[in-house]
């Protein structure tokens, strides 16, 4: 794989600034950004207000923790556009979640806004090696989810050569990829092993593009995933972090010279870790959920907003940013099996241990009698595979399980496609357990 690191003197002078620089901004912003939201949103007002709290009460950023918390059902709450700061007519560009259950999340950016996000985008693409005039195929989907557009508007911020592809039509994303010849690849992870699947088919070989960087994103994945889509594939393999309330893709960014964790652009993005049981901030480096409070958003102010995403912040090294570890996963996606909680990732990470079986995995959990049970459906690496290799595959991952997560697990390998494949994030997790 060809050395990408991007030249220093190409980047943002935020990037590389001292701690005391960033810190000092992130204050003045805050005071800006707490003050806007409150003078704005009557939510904030309300929640302030209720928590006995005041914009003027923030003297430097550990007075954040005295702030109440943002969560999902309160953007429910307030839908379509009663978190919005700024009057319609301001509004630049709309964005929402797909929303499987109730009202959709509904997000704004006025074209400052959109400014900023092309701005954060344009670095996380050149932290990924993408230099002004690389061509990059965005696969991402397009529409009100914010991964396609989201990128599409940094690519542009920095002079890339983008063609809109989106998600779906796979035999499309091959032929694409191999007639204009992109340097880069953004899609996520589940999805490009469906590409890689297609390049099986169609007899070709995907160490042959002319690919050198995937930007992956928009779900949890492995660093064991990491290496067998470098491998497959011959490029580099980063990690890019977003969220619609937060922003889109583009809130952190895996640097390619490192890949050691997500630089956070902390001059736009306030990040703090905190206890999800008790709420309360943890210790340095510690595990916990990610919360996060926009420093500069004028559409959508969001303040100290729950993600649900389980990680840990570790100090700046490529850039002077803190970084986030990988994301373990959502709290919503734990499954607490007899005591003990799993993550699809951890079930990832035994997969890709395993020899003769594919990447593609979905777990199902039912309650047959009392006890939950967990069933992972997973697929032979080859169509050839005997019925006896199939069963000692299959072995082989459930003792892997039970080695690493501590829980016992059916595992059925099927045919070759026989796991739904996706189109955009995967679905992990099929509940057939009933509704209590
Ligand atoms: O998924 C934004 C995005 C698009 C990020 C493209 C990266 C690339 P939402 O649809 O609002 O936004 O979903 C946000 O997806 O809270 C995480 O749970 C998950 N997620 C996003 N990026 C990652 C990642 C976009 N790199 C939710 N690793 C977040 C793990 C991720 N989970």
């Amino acid at each position: 794989m060809k050395d990408l690191t991007p030249d220093r003197s190409t980047l943002d002078p935020i990037e590389i600034a001292s701690r005391d620089e960033i810190s000092a901004l992130q204050v003045e912003r805050l005071k800006w950004s707490l003050r806007h939201a409150y003078d704005n949103v009557p939510f904030y007002k309300q929640s302030f207000d209720a928590a006995g709290v005041h914009p003027d009460d923030l003297k430097s950023l550990e007075d954040l923790a005295k702030f109440p918390f943002t969560v999902k059902t309160d953007l429910r709450d307030n839908y379509p556009f009663k978190m919005f700061a700024v009057p319609r007519t301001k509004l630049a560009r709309l964005h929402a979640s797909s929303g499987t259950t109730g009202a959709p999340t509904v997000v704004g950016y006025t074209q400052n806004d959109l400014d900023v996000w092309g701005t954060v985008v344009a670095r996380s693409l050149r932290a990924a090696g993408m230099t002004p005039g690389d061509m990059l195929h965005n696969a991402y989907g397009y529409g009100l989810f914010t991964g396609g557009l989201g990128i599409h508007l940094g690519a542009d911020a920095l002079g890339l050569v983008t063609y809109p592809v989106s998600g779906g039509m796979t035999p499309r994303q091959v032929r694409l990829i191999k007639d204009f010849e992109p340097k880069g690849i953004t899609v996520t992870p589940s999805y490009s092993l469906s590409i890689l699947d297609e390049f099986a088919a169609q007899g070709l070989d995907p160490r042959d593009t002319s690919l050198e960087v995937g930007i992956f994103g928009a779900e949890p994945w492995t660093n064991a995933m990491r290496q067998e889509i470098e491998q497959a594939f011959d490029m580099h393999a980063v990690d890019i972090y977003g969220l619609s309330e937060v922003m889109g893709p583009g809130v952190s960014m895996e640097c390619v010279e490192t890949k050691d964790g997500l630089h956070i652009w902390e001059d736009h993005f306030y990040p703090e870790i905190i206890n999800p049981e008790t709420g309360q901030p943890v210790a340095e480096g510690e595990q916990g959920e990610l919360v996060f409070t926009s420093l500069s958003k004028e559409a959508f102010p969001i303040i100290r907003y729950r993600t649900r995403d389980l990680t840990r912040l570790l100090p700046g090294t490529a850039r002077s940013m803190r970084r986030m570890e990988k994301v373990t996963g959502r709290s919503d996606d734990m499954i607490i099996l007899r005591g003990v909680n799993v993550f699809p990732t951890q079930i990832e990470e035994a997969l890709m241990e395993t020899p003769g079986l594919a990447p593609h995995f979905q777990i199902e959990l039912s309650r047959p009698e009392r006890m939950d049970v967990m069933r992972v459906l997973c697929e032979c690496a080859d169509a050839s595979m005997s019925a006896d290799d199939r069963n000692t595959a299959a072995r082989a991952l459930s003792g892997k399980i039970k080695q690493t997560v501590g829980v016992s697990a059916k595992v059925d390998v099927t045919d070759v496609g026989g796991v739904a494949r996706s189109e955009g994030k995967a679905v992990r997790i099929i509940d057939n357990r009933p509704k209590s």
